[in-house]
């Protein structure tokens, strides 16, 4: 009996000297010219990871308790540590803030509680000095009502901005319902008694949708965009665009259609004309990223944006894998792999793709895909940057999550801010609805989980603010934050500066071929990067509990660990048929 044991403890050994290696250890080679040789069509845009700030939650520099243009450039070498090459900033323009700054009341200017102009100026300055470029928000499918266009819009029916929205005239009786994604009554049509006429709203009653068939207003918003690229920015996110061209018969929609909105709004017969008048009048002069929020309702859709023949957009970031409900146990690893792989099938030879799994628009990351339970919460955060940065695509990665932010989980409707749970709310109670089951909903689900403050430090407010924060700061903040991360060489943070490092030092994470492994395997995704030599295997246990991936003969060659997010003393077992993985372990093997 104790001979046996001896000898099971040594082959344990064995294997475990044999196949466990370093596992945190990454070795970066400079990314120069040569690790891209043969590499087609190289852009910078394809090569950046872009790290998106929602600036009313990052940094209060005055203690008004809204995040400021001073509190970023207080931050800037934080950003930099990070290794990120490009910032989306969420808008920053000057707004009456119903939608917190998707109702743009003056597109040339900064919005008073964020700075000026001048701040701004510093801002592009100290990020182009630290090698960082930025990218702005582009909204432009509508404005504020508070734009001088609307008010003039809206005095009367011959006034020259009339046609710059869209309006419908009472006495022809009421127009054809359609569905607001933000109203209180969901209605998108607006009754204004000024002319006897309604508009149409298809986010809050105070963002009015611009008329794109106006070619007057189409050369304005080229105007404004090269207002801003002239300033030396380097892209635009285009928010909404999808939406901005309507069938202007005003068609009856099919009953139900605001079940799957972006099929009936999205795309509309004259979009991808005004996005090629768009490229040939402002992106074809830049060299800059412009990215498609929302990109039709299919692969197929999406690659009419990005298909460089067509000259229209350079990414495509849609929303199906962020679509998929409550959360991915609900929904499922199966179905989630089949969205990417279905959508890298189309995308393989031509176009790009955003990669994400949270913004501005979403829950955390970490409580939607990953599990934030304090014994889980770290590997599956890290597990979740993984996947982000390994994938085929331009990885977008939100502010926070790198810290491992997870939902707030608000009790109260008077905690919320976002005017999409605040008016859903109120059409609830209004129409006699379960208010107790919606709270509970939000919880999971609200944009305002992902809105809360930045967590800097273990101060009062995480260090976000010295007055009132606008949004509640997560009370977790004491053990997740910047500063406390940074010192840990095991933090969330310390594990994300490296899979960045990793991705940006290879080309085949960036440019290789994605293969997915085992597709019905309901906890490990797993897929190869390929790009002539370089090959890498991901395999990630997006579960709760230990797991084995058995490798295919084709995947035998893999036995070096690049990267591994859990400590040594968990390291990952990998025997000649299979890979013994931890709760929500990721490895990376060469
Ligand atoms: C933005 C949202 C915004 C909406 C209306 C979206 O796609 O990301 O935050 O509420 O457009 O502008």
């Amino acid at each position: 009996m104790k001979k046996e044991i001896v000898f099971i403890t040594a082959i344990l050994i064995f294997i475990s000297c044999r196949y466990s290696k370093k596992e945190t250890t990454v070795s970066i080679k400079p990314n120069n010219d040569s690790t891209f040789a043969n590499v087609k069509d190289r852009a910078w845009w394809k090569e950046a990871v872009v790290y998106q700030i929602y600036p009313r939650s990052f940094k209060d520099s005055d203690g008004d308790g809204v995040g400021d243009l001073k509190g970023i450039i207080s931050k800037l070498d934080y950003l930099k540590s990070l290794g990120i090459d490009a910032i989306w900033l969420n808008p920053i323009y000057t707004s009456p803030n119903d939608d917190n700054g998707y109702d743009i009341s003056d597109y040339r200017n900064i919005m008073k509680e964020f700075g000026t102009m001048e701040d701004f100026n510093a801002l592009l300055k100290g990020m182009h000095e630290r090698g960082i470029k930025l990218v702005m928000d582009l909204v432009v499918n509508h404005s504020s009502d508070e734009h001088y266009w609307f008010k003039q819009s809206r005095s009367s029916r011959t006034n020259p901005y009339r046609n710059y929205y869209h309006w419908w005239p009472a006495e022809k009786g009421k127009p054809t319902y359609r569905w607001s994604f933000f109203d209180v009554k969901s209605e998108a049509w607006k009754y204004d008694t000024l002319t006897n006429s309604y508009y149409l709203h298809y986010f809050s009653k105070k963002q009015p949708d611009l008329n794109w068939e106006n070619p007057k207003l189409r050369e304005e918003v080229y105007d404004i965009m090269k207002f801003w690229l002239n300033k030396g920015i380097d892209g635009f996110r285009m928010d909404a665009f999808q939406f901005a061209s309507k069938d202007t018969t005003w068609p009856t929609l099919p009953k139900g259609y605001e079940n799957n909105v972006i099929k009936y709004y999205g795309n509309g017969p004259h979009l991808h004309d005004y996005l090629q008048e768009m490229n040939k009048e402002v992106y074809s002069k830049y060299n800059v990223m412009s990215v498609a929020e929302g990109a039709g309702s299919s692969p197929e859709e999406a690659m009419k944006f990005v298909d460089p023949a067509r000259k229209e957009l350079n990414i495509a970031y849609h929303f199906e894998s962020v679509d998929i409900g409550k959360s991915l146990n609900d929904y499922g690893l199966v179905n989630y792999k089949k969205i990417f792989s279905r959508y890298d099938s189309v995308f393989k030879d031509k176009g790009w793709l955003a990669i994400f799994m949270a913004n501005h628009d979403q829950p955390r990351m970490l409580s939607k895909f990953g599990n934030d339970d304090s014994l889980y919460k770290a590997a599956s955060s890290k597990l979740l940057s993984t996947f982000v940065l390994t994938m085929r695509g331009t990885p977008y990665y939100f502010n926070g999550d790198e810290l491992g932010m997870s939902n707030i989980r608000f009790n109260n409707i008077e905690d919320y801010n976002d005017v999409d749970t605040r008016n859903k709310y109120e059409n609830l109670k209004n129409t006699g609805g379960d208010l107790k089951a919606f709270l509970e909903d939000k919880k999971q689900t609200s944009r305002d989980n992902g809105r809360t403050p930045f967590q800097w430090n273990s101060t009062p407010n995480a260090g976000f603010t010295t007055g009132k924060p606008w949004l509640k700061v997560n009370p977790n903040y004491t053990t997740v934050n910047a500063a406390t991360q940074e010192n840990d060489s095991n933090s969330v943070l310390n594990y994300f500066k490296k899979i960045v490092a990793l991705r940006k030092s290879s080309p085949a994470l960036i440019y290789g071929a994605y293969k997915l492994y085992d597709i019905n395997n309901t906890k490990v995704y797993a897929y190869t990067r390929v790009l002539n030599n370089e090959k890498f295997l991901v395999v990630l246990n997006f579960s709760n509990t230990e797991t084995d991936f058995i490798l295919p003969d084709e995947l035998k060659s893999f036995t070096t660990i690049t990267l591994t997010n859990y400590s040594s003393a968990k390291a990952v077992i990998i025997t000649n048929n299979s890979i013994h993985l931890q709760p929500w372990q990721s490895v990376i093997l060469k």
